[in-house]
């Protein structure tokens, strides 16, 4: 795992969409996993940039969604694929068609997971998945003692999680109580993970996401099984890690091939 240690949020997003634009341009129709939240805001609005700047160009990018509600009506602008679109999206190149979810609104909740499994990996499997981390330790929506092998499925939150998520919607009861989310093993199934965060509210968990042991009760631990994993945290974010002073000097001596 390789943890990059930067300034603030803008620099977090600066050096994850470098990584980010870095493994999309090895493949000629590159797969981008992506996630909400308010982390990954400044990486979106980097990418949007490069792309603004003819740097990088999404017109055979397929993107996919990490996670979505249930129950939301699809013109609702939290609902993920909307949460998406107005992000980065509908900002940049990419072909209407090329932005995938889960189906929410299928009748059949577990076919909608099979469904979404089998068009991944149609189109190869996630090349890069961007990933926030929860309070408690979620990805995506992968709660404390999710299988570290699950697949796409249906999640109950915790309510920890839906009232940390109800800062987006009118009320708390809004929020909704069920999710799809990609199981832990389907993000490990990603080339590269990229897991940002920043603020001093997300040192403790980026500590034991690194650092702590590997548990199905801190999902974001998992990330320790992954051969490519990279992590970009502020200051502030990483004011908790045991071996700050290593990792970046780690980075700081990177051979240039590497870099
Ligand atoms: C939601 C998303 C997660 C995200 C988390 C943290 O629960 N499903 O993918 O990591 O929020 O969000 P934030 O970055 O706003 O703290």
């Amino acid at each position: 795992m390789e943890v990059i240690i930067v300034a603030d949020a803008d620099a977090v997003g600066d050096v994850a969409a470098r990584q980010i634009m870095a493994t999309l341009r090895r493949r000629d129709t590159p797969t981008f996993g992506v996630a909400t939240g308010s982390s990954p805001l400044p990486v979106y609005r980097a990418l949007i940039g490069a792309y603004q700047h003819g740097v990088v160009s999404f017109t055979r990018t397929h993107m996919f969604l990490l996670d979505e509600y249930l129950g939301l009506p699809p013109d609702h602008p939290e609902s993920y694929l909307n949460v998406i679109r107005t992000a980065l999206a509908g900002h940049v190149d990419l072909p209407a068609g090329n932005l995938h979810g889960p189906d929410a609104a299928h009748p059949d909740v577990e076919h909608a997971c099979a469904e979404y499994e089998r068009v991944i990996a149609e189109l190869g499997g996630i090349d890069v998945q961007l990933i926030g981390i929860g309070s408690d330790g979620h990805i995506g929506f992968n709660e404390p003692t999710s299988s570290l092998s699950s697949r796409t499925r249906i999640k109950t939150l915790t309510a920890q999680t839906r009232h940390d998520n109800a800062r987006f919607f009118a009320s708390p009861d809004e929020v909704p109580v069920h999710v799809i989310t990609q199981g832990i093993g389907s993000i490990l199934d990603a080339g590269h993970l990229v897991l940002v965060a920043s603020g001093e509210s997300k040192a403790a968990s980026i500590a034991r996401a690194v650092e702590g042991p590997l548990a199905a009760m801190f999902p974001a631990s998992a990330i320790q099984l992954h051969r490519h994993a990279t992590v970009v945290i502020d200051e502030a974010a990483a004011g908790q890690l045991t071996l700050a002073d290593y990792y970046r000097d780690v980075y700081a001596n990177k051979p240039a091939w590497q870099q």
